[in-house]
């Protein structure tokens, strides 16, 4: 008997490859991680070993994606906990001698549990007397075992090099984290926390309602087909979407080989702006929030140098519209979870481009899914 698909293929569920099956599952991994961190959130049960009175900072320790969900996390803690917070690659924090101390919650991000350099990070903290937060997808892993507490993202495996429904689910948890804070710490009305939290329950159908339409009109994809062939990409955002920026930058050149930069817009002006032509695509992630002014200023500084631009967009956005080349619409939401939903069409993207140009995107050249070695 002939089996006319292997096993890996049959795990794809239809799909071409696991990116492809695990960027249309992140709907689904959001709710699961919302549904799965709920009882500590509502406060049915402690969150173990944390007492959310006694923390004057935060540190977060991570690598690759989780770093970026860390950058965001910075937002989230310091706008929801009122909570100093500091963001670290983990292979810099343990070589820093970074001043830590019984009143440092250190939080660990890591899907794997098992990355080198995370874990020395937190096993610093942990001799210098931090108490320890791994945030992570995989039960029974090192980091889990060494942390005082785990928050678990329940993404499922992933099995894709590119990290794509870790990182959004890490976002998830972490925003729950930093509402579960700002209330116990009597930062946060109970009403502000429940706002927040219904506005974070919309955000499953949000990326189901995105992925949906780009599935019928292949937008992202059409895109895509444009520039596979560009040498150079810039990708823009600010505030909440800066990092957003760094991880569509990051997507591309993992999977793509693409050399692509991102940067915050508001520092283009002092070096990225003189890399701008005709030649090189830029990202603009231009939703609405507080910053949406001064990006499109800053689209029509590279408009200006006659750069092409694919805008991130949410409905009624006259002024993006106008101005950019290529319109990508996400549905908007809350400035502060507008990350989760904005990362998506740029994971596609990078999706896209990889797959145009023939590439193996679900093992990429040099990486490996997780980093046990220094
Ligand atoms: C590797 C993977 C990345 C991942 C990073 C951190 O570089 O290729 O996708 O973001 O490790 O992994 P972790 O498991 O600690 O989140």
């Amino acid at each position: 008997v002939r089996i006319p698909w292997s096993l890996a293929q049959a795990e794809k569920g239809g799909y071409k490859h696991f990116m492809i099956k695990e960027i249309y599952e992140q709907p689904r991994a959001v709710s699961d991680t919302i549904s799965g961190n709920m009882a500590w959130f509502k406060g049915d049960v402690p969150l173990e070993g944390i007492d959310p009175t006694s923390f004057e900072r935060i540190q977060i320790v991570a690598c690759g994606t989780s770093f970026h969900a860390g950058l965001i996390a910075k937002f989230f803690f310091e706008n929801f906990s009122q909570i100093l917070t500091e963001v670290d690659y983990a292979s810099e924090y343990r070589y820093r001698n970074p001043v830590v101390n019984g009143k440092t919650l250190v939080i660990a991000i890591t899907q794997s549990g098992e990355t080198a350099d995370t874990l020395a990070a937190m096993r610093l903290a942990r001799k210098k007397g931090a108490k320890l937060l791994a945030v992570c997808n995989v039960i029974g892993s090192t980091a889990t075992r060494e942390a005082d507490t785990v928050i678990y993202t329940y993404a499922g495996p992933e099995i894709s090099v590119a990290s794509t429904k870790a990182f959004t689910t890490q976002l998830t948890a972490l925003y729950m984290l930093s509402l579960w804070l700002g209330r116990e710490n009597g930062v946060l009305k109970e009403e502000e926390v429940n706002a927040r939290f219904s506005q974070l329950m919309e955000v499953p159908s949000k990326i189901e309602y995105f992925l949906g339409r780009e599935k019928k009109e292949g937008n992202v994809k059409n895109i895509a087909l444009e520039f596979y062939r560009s040498k150079d990409a810039l990708y823009l955002g600010r505030h909440v979407n800066y990092p957003i920026a760094l991880e569509g930058a990051l997507k591309l050149k993992e999977i793509s080989y693409i050399h692509a930069e991102g940067y915050p817009s508001g520092e283009m002006k002092h070096g990225p702006i003189a890399l701008i032509d005709e030649s090189v695509p830029v990202i603009f992630i231009a939703t609405k929030g507080s910053v949406y002014e001064k990006v499109v200023s800053n689209m029509e500084e590279v408009k200006a140098r006659k750069g092409k631009i694919i805008a991130l967009l949410n409905p009624s956005s006259p002024e993006v519209e106008r101005i950019s080349d290529f319109k990508i619409e996400v549905p908007e939401v809350d400035e502060f979870l507008s990350p989760i939903v904005n990362v998506v069409p740029l994971q596609l993207f990078a999706y896209y481009i990889a797959d145009f140009l023939g590439y193996d995107v679900d093992q990429p050249r040099n990486l490996a899914k997780s980093v046990t070695v220094e």
